[in-house]
């Protein structure tokens, strides 16, 4: 069933106002929300629910630029505003009162836009007051810990109020449209699954590189750094979705279990591999990518003896009969060159050539961000006449989809993830298993760094990364796809 009560904690957080409540307007403009839903906006602060409306407009209307010229009133009118205190019985008496007594549904979606410090408090209230029965769940926001024993300590936490098929864990990666699309160029067309191994396949490589830095973020990102903020959630879902076996079906059930196997099957890196696997950088001074001076990653959070690392690039390993010997390449960093997230396989070069030398490998970039785009590298006879053999050329067979899509509006992510958590399916959200084996493989690698001492090796902002990333790649006769 669809929940008609959507209960949004942390409401006048940053992530509310940039995209849950933008995302939420969306849905509510193309249908996809059942008219009699309400949102319930709770936050600490006393405000009107016609003061919150306006910054609800405020913020709908700057992430929607000038194409949301109409009246939002009909979107307005399903948002009350809670002033909630978490830690005390009687915000959760309001909340009860609302739900039970205000003409609301009886279906309800929490979603804890907060710090998980306070899941605790939250779920504790809203079970003793019998608002965490089923069939309501939650939707829970990362940082889920920051390690496994804290990740294993707030998912119990959770779990008191709400079971497992009831907690909706989300990676907003999942949501991206061209991240869903990788389970369809892999499954919905016959011709890659019988290339997609170690016998044809010499590496992957995935990489989210960011242009803005850690500005504005401090607190939180000095104490995680580029490892535990992206790559124990968004690049490992990324590499989970390009590695895993076909699944049976599309159902979550299907889906998660096969990604989990995935995460199980990463070769463990410890102190004895570690410098020979990883790459810890962080930014120093630089350039913006359009011009103008950056500052060093330590006088954005303001702390001139900060080791945390703002780059990260790993050569992982599967350890199992399809991935034997593939490297896959991971990479994320902040004030990069450029904005991209990209998967590129590359394959093998051919058994034999019968053009001699200068026919390059084939290689399929599938871009994420900023344009989506997948694009076979092919070779191709060099069009005219030849008085010699049969001159080649490397061309791209290419297709946009931006081109494909007719400039349509950009999805946000939270869209789809919103409106699956309202239609009860858990297939995009992440399950628990998946992110403790996630967590023990991030936790073995920070373990390898503190025993060996790692300390990120400088690179400067607007560049490319730390140069010693390419001895990761030269080692195994690699390269990065830039
Ligand atoms: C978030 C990280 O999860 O993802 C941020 O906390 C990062 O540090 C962001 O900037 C990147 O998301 P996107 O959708 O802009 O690629």
């Amino acid at each position: 069933m669809t929940a008609d009560t959507f209960v949004l904690f942390g409401a006048t957080g940053d992530l509310a106002k940039r995209m849950l409540f933008p995302s939420l307007y969306h849905l509510h403009q193309e249908g996809f929300l059942p008219d009699h839903l309400r949102i319930i906006a709770c936050a600490r602060s006393p405000r009107s629910h016609e003061e919150f409306r306006a910054d609800v407009e405020a913020s709908v209307r700057e992430r929607g630029g000038k194409e949301i010229d109409h009246d939002l009133t009909p979107f307005l009118e399903r948002v009350f505003y809670l002033s909630l205190d978490v830690t005390t019985p009687e915000g959760y008496d309001e909340l009860s009162r609302i739900i039970h007594e205000g003409g609301c549904g009886k279906e309800v979606v929490y979603y804890l836009s907060t710090s998980p410090s306070i899941f605790g408090e939250v779920c504790r209230g809203l079970k003793s007051h019998g608002l965490a029965d089923a069939p309501n769940r939650c939707v829970v926001e990362k940082p889920i810990g920051y390690d496994l024993e804290s990740n294993i300590e707030i998912n119990d936490t959770v779990a008191k109020a709400f079971s497992e098929e009831r907690t909706f864990r989300i990676d907003h990666y999942l949501g991206k449209e061209t991240v869903q699309n990788l389970v369809a160029l892999r499954f919905a067309n016959r011709i890659f699954e019988p290339l997609w191994n170690s016998e044809t396949i010499k590496s992957v490589q995935i990489s989210i590189s960011e242009t803005v830095g850690a500005e504005g973020r401090g607190g939180y990102y000095d104490e995680y750094g580029a490892m535990r903020d992206m790559m124990q959630n968004h690049l490992l879902q990324l590499l989970c979705l390009v590695a895993m076996e076909p699944p049976s079906s599309l159902s979550a059930e299907a889906i998660r279990n096969e990604k989990v196997k995935v995460l199980k099957s990463l070769a463990p890196i410890t102190k004895d591999n570690v410098e020979s696997k990883t790459v810890r950088g962080q930014y120093s001074e630089g350039f913006c990518p359009n011009g103008g001076q950056a500052p060093s990653y330590r006088h954005d959070v303001e702390n001139p003896d900060s080791g945390t690392e703002t780059y990260v690039a790993v050569a992982a390993e599967i350890q199992n009969w399809r991935w034997a010997g593939v490297p896959f390449y991971l990479e994320t960093g902040k004030r990069m060159a450029e904005r991209k997230t990209q998967v590129v396989i590359a394959f093998r070069p051919l058994p034999h050539s019968i053009f001699g030398q200068g026919v390059s490998e084939n290689e399929l970039h599938i871009v994420l961000q900023p344009e989506e785009r997948i694009t076979l590298q092919i070779m191709n006879k060099q069009p005219g006449l030849s008085a010699e053999g049969m001159p080649l050329e490397e061309l791209p067979l290419n297709l946009s989809l931006v081109e494909r899509n007719n400039g349509a509006r950009r999805r946000i992510a939270y869209e789809q993830l919103i409106l699956d958590a309202l239609l009860d399916n858990p297939s995009l959200f992440v399950q628990r298993d998946e992110q403790e084996a996630a967590w023990r493989w991030i936790d073995s690698i920070a373990d390898a760094w503190r025993e060996r001492g790692m300390e990120p090796k400088g690179y400067r902002a607007g560049s490319a990364g730390p140069s010693a990333k390419h001895v990761l790649t030269e080692r195994n006769g690699d390269s990065w796809y830039e």
